[in-house]
């Protein structure tokens, strides 16, 4: 059946001073999630949001909350942040990611688990290098998997050719264990990458500069979304 792509536009690539604004425009254009990228210095090169802005970012968005933590120590931070979205309309349509290479052993149901007793969707994220394989202990827990297309860290990154690929094994690995999570695509998605991604398999495509960058970002979010549910479609009639 087909199921219309969703947009998740970066609020990394947004007008920090003006986020109030970008995040109504955004919703307004018909996007399904606010992907807000939290980097810890760390995990990544970067340093973005912390617990006190993704609090007030949960009380003013009216469309679910998509948070891709991109930190070193998700087990002992997950309780804030955790914490932080409860204040949001509806807590259990939001998602929270974590990186499986932040992550060891066991460790990565613990912090599934932990977001799911908050009543969040729980999320694993794979850098370029990782292979799909590292999720097969863990795939029937997961509401989405995200594949990165871009090493983390910088939104307007180039898209790293191949990573459709990627995404077509991670359908793959869940066929296998009789699963359907969400798949998300993270980096250089735009109107020439999101077909490729889409028609792989792709639910959920994150935009920062594609989106913001454009001089029109609702129109912009609106013409991915339509190249894309163009590529799903395409593929499901093969
Ligand atoms: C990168 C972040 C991305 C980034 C996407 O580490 O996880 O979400 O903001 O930005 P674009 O779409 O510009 O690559
Ligand atoms: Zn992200």
């Amino acid at each position: 059946m087909f199921e219309p792509v969703r947009i998740a536009p970066s609020i990394l690539s947004a007008d920090f001073m003006n986020l109030g604004r970008d995040i109504a425009l955004i919703e307004d254009a018909g996007a399904g999630f606010v992907h807000v990228d939290v980097m810890d210095g760390h995990f990544v090169p970067n340093l973005t949001i912390g617990v006190p802005v993704l609090k007030q970012l949960a009380k003013l968005a009216h469309i679910p909350l998509d948070v891709h933590l991109m930190i070193d120590n998700p087990l002992r931070e997950l309780p804030w942040f955790l914490d932080a979205l409860q204040g949001a309309a509806d807590p259990g349509s939001c998602i929270v990611t974590v990186h499986a290479e932040a992550l060891y052993g066991p460790q990565l149901k613990e912090a599934t688990d932990t977001i799911h007793a908050a009543g969040c969707k729980a999320a694993v994220a794979l850098k370029p290098c990782t292979p799909p394989a590292v999720l097969a202990p863990i795939i029937s827990d997961l509401d989405m998997v995200l594949v990165m297309s871009v090493e983390p860290g910088f939104s307007g990154q180039s898209y790293i050719e191949g990573s459709d690929a990627k995404v077509a094994e991670v359908v793959a690995l869940a066929c296998e264990a009789g699963v359907r999570p969400l798949i998300q695509v993270d980096g250089g998605i735009g109107v020439r990458t999101a077909p490729l991604v889409a028609s792989s398999g792709a639910d959920v495509l994150v935009c920062g500069n594609a989106v913001f960058a454009a001089d029109d970002p609702a129109m912009a979010l609106q013409e991915v979304c339509r190249v894309a549910d163009r590529a799903r479609m395409a593929a499901l009639e093969v």
